[in-house]
């Protein structure tokens, strides 16, 4: 089986190659994101597998279709980057439901504590024997309220993380967890009680028509002055324009962003040597109060392991016992989990 891998790199290699042989499975690793001008190195391939800034919208699936590739397998859980009501009956869409809903979570945490305890700033001033404490003044996490927002893999264990550090958790799911709320540490509120009531905010929910921009103007107003924003989910649930602002009139005390919206230009390349094209992004980062990591949330030698080896069982389900647990169908629902693999 030939596998077209876009967005291939250094780091996606060994896990694929190892699981690839163990299987049968060979990986043509393309550096290049798919596209619709990319999309030709497929030419020959069964499937293509994919990252979430690969472009899998109504041309590719096409252009993919022409070419007899039959599945599309996703190396991610989010798969807002695929038009899966144009996919629907015309090509297969396999993804990774959970590698590590602890790496994105820790990670959170870790962009927290960095944020509040100015460990960035102390890095920085240290190495150049700086050893002033001016400006380096936190808070306590302990006692806090945070605002989660999708309460599911990544949204639990965040929660379980915030939980030891002895904060107060409100929660907001479109669809609640039966039991989490505990109608004390832990409890479920409306969107707008958890702006309003939230020292920190954290996004844990799939990007979707509702929940695009889910942070803008109007809830950042509603938001507590000072509020601390998270994001390790995706980029537009946060208008970046409306955060910016509100930086700038200090109703965000800070923003760590791991996601942004127009990431695909740039996360994952080196442009140090460039002039950033992104007036947003960039204003963003000069700012002293915000930390962007660029999708890196995910990076652990688990989550990569965990990546390559259910992609590789998505495949050889696929394709040779015809059938995939993980295959995604528009038809099943909200473009929601297919549990038959056997929808067109
Ligand atoms: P999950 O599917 O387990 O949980 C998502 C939760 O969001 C569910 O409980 C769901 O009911 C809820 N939800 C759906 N629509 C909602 C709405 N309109 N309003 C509020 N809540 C809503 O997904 P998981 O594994 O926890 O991942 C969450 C997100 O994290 C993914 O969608 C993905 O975008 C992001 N992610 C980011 C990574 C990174 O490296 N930065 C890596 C992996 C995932």
């Amino acid at each position: 089986m030939k596998i077209a891998f876009f967005d291939a790199k250094p780091y996606d290699k060994p896990s694929f190659d190892r699981y690839g042989e163990m299987y049968g499975i060979v990986f043509k690793y393309y550096e290049t994101k798919l596209t619709e001008d990319t999309v030709g190195l497929a030419e020959g391939a069964d499937g293509v597998c994919v990252f979430v800034n690969d472009t899998v919208n109504a041309a590719v699936i096409d252009r993919l279709c022409e070419m007899n590739v039959r599945v599309v397998a996703l190396r991610c859980a989010g798969f807002n980057n695929v038009d899966m009501k144009y996919a629907f009956g015309r090509i297969h869409v396999l993804r990774v439901p959970a590698y590590s809903p602890y790496a994105v979570a820790e990670h959170t945490m870790a962009l927290l504590l960095t944020s509040i305890r100015r460990i960035h700033k102390a890095f920085i001033r240290t190495r150049d024997y700086n050893f002033s404490l001016a400006g380096m003044t936190g808070f306590d996490l302990h006692g806090k309220t945070v605002g989660v927002i999708g309460t599911g893999r990544i949204g639990r264990v965040f929660i379980d993380i915030c939980r030891g550090f002895g904060m107060r958790v409100l929660a907001y799911d479109k669809f609640p967890v039966p039991g989490l709320d505990n109608g004390d540490t832990i409890r479920y509120v409306s969107p707008e009680e958890l702006f309003r009531n939230s020292d920190i905010i954290s996004l844990h929910c799939p990007l979707t028509e509702e929940t695009y921009h889910i942070i803008d103007a109007v809830s950042l107003e509603q938001c507590k002055r000072g509020v601390v924003l998270l994001n390790t989910s995706r980029g537009a649930l946060v208008d970046a324009e409306a955060l910016l602002a509100a930086i700038k009139s200090r109703r965000v005390g800070a923003a760590c962003l791991d996601v942004y919206e127009e990431e695909s230009d740039f996360f994952f390349e080196d442009y140090s040597g460039h002039i950033l094209d992104d007036d947003t992004l960039a204003r963003l980062i000069s700012m002293p109060n915000v930390i962007v990591t660029s999708h890196q949330a995910f990076l652990t030698e688990e989550a990569l392991s965990n990546i390559a080896e259910t992609t590789v069982q998505n495949l050889i389900g696929f394709f040779e016992h015809g059938e995939c647990p993980n295959e995604l169908c528009y038809r099943c629902g909200e473009a929601s989990d297919c549990k038959t693999g056997k929808c067109f």
